[in-house]
């Protein structure tokens, strides 16, 4: 089936707020006397804020009732927007903004398919707004990652088949969404963690069309 659209993930793959968010969960996890290290947060990639407060909660075997579970993710989200207040025009990841920019100049239609609530805020951060077709963010969405609701979503609202979207993610509950809802997938970054994506890359510098077939062909 033919390509005719582009499902990028935000977080750790347009731009790296992936790091603020781990460090948020940190800190937070550390008033809670929970450890927490990159590994877990490996897990939380591209997981909703709720899944990920549960996901702390369980592991530091803590019940705790609702009011105070949204007082902490106030808290996590605060301290996680602090962390990306200087985010600006010149922070996507290298080569992203040129790679999108080609794809929308060869007729392709591209959307975004982020967890977070924050995502119309960072995009405007980073000026790339107007870049998609389609923005589909935490707020547009009733089951996060791994459950492929976000990308399909986006798949309907560019009016495209799972089949003709490649999606792009860092996550492996994001890699999970993409092949459960049917699309092809590229992982950004960890070989090991996003193994059973159609093609791994590193990041987006340099990439362009025509590399990107390649590797899907070859993989
Ligand atoms: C995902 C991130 O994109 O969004 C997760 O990978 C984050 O780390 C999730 O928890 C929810 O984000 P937010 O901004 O709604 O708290
Ligand atoms: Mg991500």
């Amino acid at each position: 089936m033919t390509i005719k659209g582009f499902i990028f993930d935000l977080d750790g793959v347009i731009v790296d707020t992936a790091s603020h968010h781990f460090a948020a969960w940190q800190i937070l996890a550390e008033d809670l006397g929970v450890p927490f290290d990159e590994k877990d947060n490996e897990l939380l990639k591209g997981v909703s804020r709720v899944d990920s407060l549960e996901f702390i909660l369980n592991k530091g075997g803590l019940v705790l009732d609702s009011q105070t579970k949204l007082r902490l993710m106030e808290k996590k989200n605060a301290h996680y927007l602090s962390l990306a207040g200087s985010i600006g025009v010149n922070d996507a990841l290298p080569g992203i903004v040129e790679f999108i920019q080609e794809l929308k100049s060869l007729g392709m239609q591209v959307a975004l398919g982020s967890s977070s609530k924050n995502a119309h805020q960072i995009l405007g951060q980073l000026e790339l707004t107007d870049a998609f077709n389609a923005i589909v963010d935490g707020n547009r969405i009733t089951l996060s990652k791994p459950d492929p609701e976000v990308f399909m979503l986006g798949a309907r609202l560019m009016g495209l088949t799972p089949s003709e979207c490649l999606v792009f993610e860092d996550a492996k509950a994001g890699v999970e969404a993409a092949i459960d809802g049917g699309f092809q997938v590229v992982g950004v970054g960890n070989e090991i963690e996003l193994s059973d994506a159609d093609a791994i890359i590193d990041d987006f510098e340099e990439m362009n069309w025509e590399r990107m077939q390649n590797l899907l062909s070859n993989s």
